[in-house]
Formats: C-alpha cells, sequence, structure tokens
C-alpha cells in the first residue's frame, strides 16, 4: 500500500476466515506492512492462521478477542500496546448473518426473534463499537490512519428496496451510524484518522453461502478478490472520505 507511511502496522479483526482470513494473507504480502495482528476468538482453530503464522512468524501475532466479551476486547488491546507500536490501519471484519443454531435472516416480520437480533447487533454493532474503544488509544496521534469496518449494502437505509433481514440490515444500519460517530470522535485523539464502512460485494464465504443463488457468477467475488479490492479502496481513501460508506469498487453508497 502506497498511502501509509512506511513500514505500518495493521490490525484484522474477525480473520479466521472469510475476507477477514485474505486481508491478513494481502498485508502480509505487502512490503509496506511490518506487523499484521489478527483477531478472533479462537486463533489457533484457525487452520490458515496457523499456517501463515507458521511461514510468517516475525510479522503475523495472532491475538485472541471475542466481541461478545468487553473483557476479551480489552485484554487484547493491551496485548497489543505493550508491543509500543502504533496502528495505522484496523479492519472491522467479523459478521454474523445466520448460525448452525437455527439463525437465519428473517423473510417477513413473523420471522423476527428478539434473541437472534440482540446477538446480530452484538457481533455486527456493539463488536466495532468496543473494539473503537479499546484500540483507539493505539492509533498514531498524527500522521495517515484508518479506522474500517465492514458493513453491507443491505445496511444502507437509503438504499433498501427489498425489506427483509430485520436483524441484520438493521445492526448494520446501526453499525454505520457508529462508524459516522467514530469519524468525529476519533479525531480528537489521532488528527489525521480516516473512519469508513466499507461494502465488500457479495463474497464467496460461510456467510453467504446459503443466499448465493441468484448472484451472477461474475458478481461472485472470491475472498481473496474482495480483500485485494478493498485495501485498494482503503489506500486511496483522502481525508475528505472520513465518515463515509464506500463499495468494493469505491462508488459512494447512500447511510
Ligand atoms: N460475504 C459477503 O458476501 C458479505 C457481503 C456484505 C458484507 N459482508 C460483511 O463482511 C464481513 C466479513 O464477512 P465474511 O463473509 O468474511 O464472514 P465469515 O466468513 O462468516 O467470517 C466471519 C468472521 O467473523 C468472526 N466472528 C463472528 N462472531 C465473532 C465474535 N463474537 N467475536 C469475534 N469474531 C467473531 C468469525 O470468527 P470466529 O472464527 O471467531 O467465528 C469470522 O472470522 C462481515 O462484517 C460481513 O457482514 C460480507
Amino acid at each position: 500500500m502506497k498511502s501509509f507511511s512506511m513500514p505500518f502496522a495493521a490490525l484484522v479483526q474477525g480473520a479466521s476466515r472469510g475476507i477477514g482470513l485474505e486481508f491478513v494473507r494481502e498485508l502480509l504480502g505487502d512490503p509496506s506492512v511490518d506487523a499484521v495482528y489478527a483477531t478472533c476468538r479462537s486463533p489457533n482453530d484457525s487452520e490458515g492462521l496457523v499456517s501463515l503464522s507458521q511461514t510468517e512468524p516475525d510479522r503475523l501475532r495472532l491475538v485472541s478477542m471475542d466481541l461478545a466479551d468487553e473483557g476479551s476486547v480489552a485484554a487484547a488491546a493491551s496485548e497489543l500496546s505493550q508491543t509500543g507500536e502504533d496502528l495505522h490501519l484496523l479492519i472491522n471484519c467479523a459478521g454474523l448473518l445466520h448460525d448452525p443454531d437455527g439463525m437465519r435472516p428473517e423473510r417477513r416480520l413473523s420471522d423476527v426473534r428478539p434473541e437472534q437480533m440482540i446477538r446480530s447487533y452484538q457481533v455486527n454493532t456493539i463488536g466495532p463499537v468496543l473494539v473503537a474503544k479499546h484500540f483507539q488509544k493505539l492509533f498514531a496521534p498524527r500522521g495517515r490512519s484508518v479506522f474500517a469496518s465492514l458493513s453491507a449494502r443491505v445496511g444502507s437505509i437509503g438504499d433498501n428496496q427489498l425489506g427483509g433481514w430485520y436483524a441484520y440490515r438493521a445492526a448494520k444500519a446501526a453499525q454505520n451510524m457508529i462508524t459516522r460517530n467514530l469519524s468525529i470522535e476519533l479525531r480528537r485523539s489521532a488528527k489525521d484518522i480516516i473512519c469508513v464502512a466499507l461494502h465488500p460485494g457479495t463474497v464467496d464465504t460461510d456467510l453467504s453461502r446459503p443466499f448465493q443463488r441468484n448472484v451472477p457468477r461474475d458478481r461472485l467475488f472470491t475472498p481473496e478478490r474482495a480483500a485485494r479490492q478493498l485495501l485498494a479502496v482503503i489506500d486511496s481513501l483522502t481525508p475528505a472520505s472520513n465518515g463515509n460508506f464506500y463499495a468494493w469498487n469505491g462508488t459512494e453508497i447512500p447511510w
């Protein structure tokens, strides 16, 4: 990446699989990145992360962090602060749309389950704000830095023409509001930080797999391609991008 002062440290939150794992792989392939911190609930259970850490033992550090447990977010931030290194890029990747216990996006109002809405908020909305709360102090006070949260086009209120998916849409819309808030507050301690929401497109991961049937093949991205495209968007951000919502090709999405 050309836009950061070199060398720089990056953190990928939600890195065990899917797009997050590919962000880690891409960042490790970039000589301007000297350290990558990869977090998820159980990093040592992620084959992808374990294998990358064997090939890059000096540049990749695996950190356990459960977004549903504020103590674990605080502990991860404190572990990183002991390295003494400033953070210049943080990507919030973790997201939840469905789970093996029967959580599914709602097709109609009668499908709404309060406990599933709460779970969705926990990961999609509260997670990124807790990460901001505890990692804020790790961003350099000056110099380019980026705090990016993976959102979804379906979280855009202005773009919603189809309805349904109550929990996920609402949780991502709330995450978007948090990103906008952070774009104001984080600049008080990190003057040049840019906070954005990003839509990766439809990507072939566990999250989208049950919903890919109507997606044209050329619009279903591999996780590698999605990560590469979003890193290019991140690299192209300017101070004026702060507080905005961008798609994988750099176009702006209405809130
Ligand atoms: N795939 C798409 O088509 C698509 C489209 C639009 C937006 N997005 C967004 O892009 C992001 C990445 O999606 P993906 O497709 O890569 O998803 P994915 O393959 O399902 O991966 C989800 C990631 O979230 C982590 N996670 C889940 N619950 C967590 C928790 N409580 N604490 C910490 N980490 C947790 C998982 O880690 P564990 O190993 O700990 O479970 C995993 O690393 C999400 O925010 C998603 O909403 C994806």
